[in-house]
């Protein structure tokens, strides 16, 4: 069924494969989670930010000088890290994409209902150019998509185009990404793992347990 959808990127290799085995693996201690899990941001990153648009510059080397192509230095990205696992990938993320702007979106996941509850929003800004606007928003567990269906709306809704907003997650669940879909046909979502299904708590099975607990020791 995920193989429907044109969007979907799922990025896989033997380092990708190797880090997921230690975020998953239960025995793998806090630090342990956490080098694996920016491993895999690298990769993720690579991958999601292929499509940015480029310009031609004029660089000169000690050599001579020549035209080359680099990111367009005139759109604005955004890396939108979902509070508070999603912050793991914001420190390889600002390394490679020095010009993004920061902008974190806090919910949490309510046990009972499942449905996201915000409590801190720095999506604020006004949209002039809405179509210069490439957003990122980083989440390493999808599992049932609330929590991103109502952070791609924050962007949608400022007339950002779906095709420009990009989800990075590492483990996902195939209601998670159907349910994004449905929703939002046209974003693109880049993962490393689609697992087998949610449990009746929400959690992605076989998954790697509560990332946020995982990756801060909680
Ligand atoms: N969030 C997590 O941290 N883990 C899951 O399995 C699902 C949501």
């Amino acid at each position: 069924m995920i193989s429907k959808f044109s969007n979907l990127k799922i990025v896989s290799n033997p380092i990708v494969n190797q880090s997921l085995c230690t975020m998953r693996a239960k025995d793998t201690d806090t630090q342990g989670v956490r080098l694996a899990a920016r491993k895999l941001t690298r990769i993720l990153l690579y991958e999601a930010t292929k499509h940015l648009p480029q310009t031609e510059i004029e660089i000169e080397t000690p050599l001579t000088k020549f035209i080359t192509q680099t990111i367009n230095p005139d759109i604005n990205i955004i890396i939108s890290p979902i509070l508070r696992a999603g912050l793991i990938f914001t420190d390889e993320a600002v390394d490679i994409l020095p010009q993004a702007t920061i902008r974190h979106i806090g919910m949490y996941r309510d046990e009972k209902t499942l449905k996201p509850v915000w409590y801190y929003n720095k999506v604020p800004m006004p949209v002039d150019k809405p179509e210069d606007y490439y957003i990122y928003i980083t989440d390493p567990m999808l599992a049932t998509g609330n929590s991103l269906i109502e952070a791609i709306r924050l962007y949608v809704d400022k007339g950002i185009p779906e095709t420009n907003i990009c989800c990075v997650c590492m483990i996902s669940s195939p209601q998670g990404i159907e349910n994004v879909f449905n929703e939002f046909p046209l974003v693109t979502i880049i993962v490393a793992a689609v697992d087998s299904h949610l449990n009746e708590r929400g959690y992605i099975v076989p998954g790697m347990g509560d990332a946020g607990d995982r990756i801060y020791n909680t």
